[in-house]
């Protein structure tokens, strides 16, 4: 059974795992892969987001096998962009949707008011799918902070059934 446990800096080697592999980056961000200092740096960045409370940053793990990694970081006040990175050997079984059906929740205990989003690469299908079945609605294109166009993804207030 995937349970997820909050990240801490003794994760940084099951991050680099995932981040290092061209496959799960190749639609994050700009696409190109990322290097280890690159990598560090976003895992930093991310633990102190959390430390500050604007952020919650999981590891999905069955057993001792870390499925992948799900996270939300506080856009500005009003908002929350949340994300998925699975290992490829899990991909495409549910584990996405499922992922976020266990961390909307706590992200709506946590920062309540806080509206959830996300941005999915226009040609990500796979992504799209995944937040919409989770939930969320489209809201438009734009060309998102790496100058790719994405798809901009808002969380439904109710919860998918
Ligand atoms: C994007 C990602 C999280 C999707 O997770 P997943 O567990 O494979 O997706 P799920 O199995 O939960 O599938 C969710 C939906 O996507 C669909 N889907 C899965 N893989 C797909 C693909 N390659 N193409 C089209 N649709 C796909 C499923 O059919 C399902 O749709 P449905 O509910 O209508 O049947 C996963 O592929 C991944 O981690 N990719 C690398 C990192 C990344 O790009 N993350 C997204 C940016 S935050």
């Amino acid at each position: 059974m995937i349970g997820l446990d909050a990240c801490s800096a003794g994760d940084l080697d099951d991050f680099l795992a995932l981040a290092l592999d061209a496959r799960v980056t190749a639609r994050i961000g700009d696409g190109t892969p990322w290097g280890r200092e690159t990598a560090v740096a976003r895992f930093r960045h991310g633990l102190a987001s959390c430390e500050r409370g604007e952020g919650l940053w999981f590891l999905a793990r069955d057993g001792g096998e870390v499925v992948g990694l799900v996270l939300g970081e506080l856009d500005h006040l009003a908002e929350i962009e949340v994300g998925v990175w699975l290992a490829p050997d899990h991909w495409g079984q549910g584990h996405g949707r499922a992922l976020l059906g266990l961390l909307l929740p706590m992200v709506r205990l946590r920062l309540p008011g806080v509206v959830p989003t996300a941005y999915a690469n226009v040609d990500h299908a796979a992504s799209a799918a995944m937040l919409r079945a989770a939930g969320f609605a489209d809201d438009g294109t734009l060309i998102g902070r790496y100058g790719t166009e994405v798809t901009r993804f808002v969380a439904r207030t109710a919860e998918p059934e």
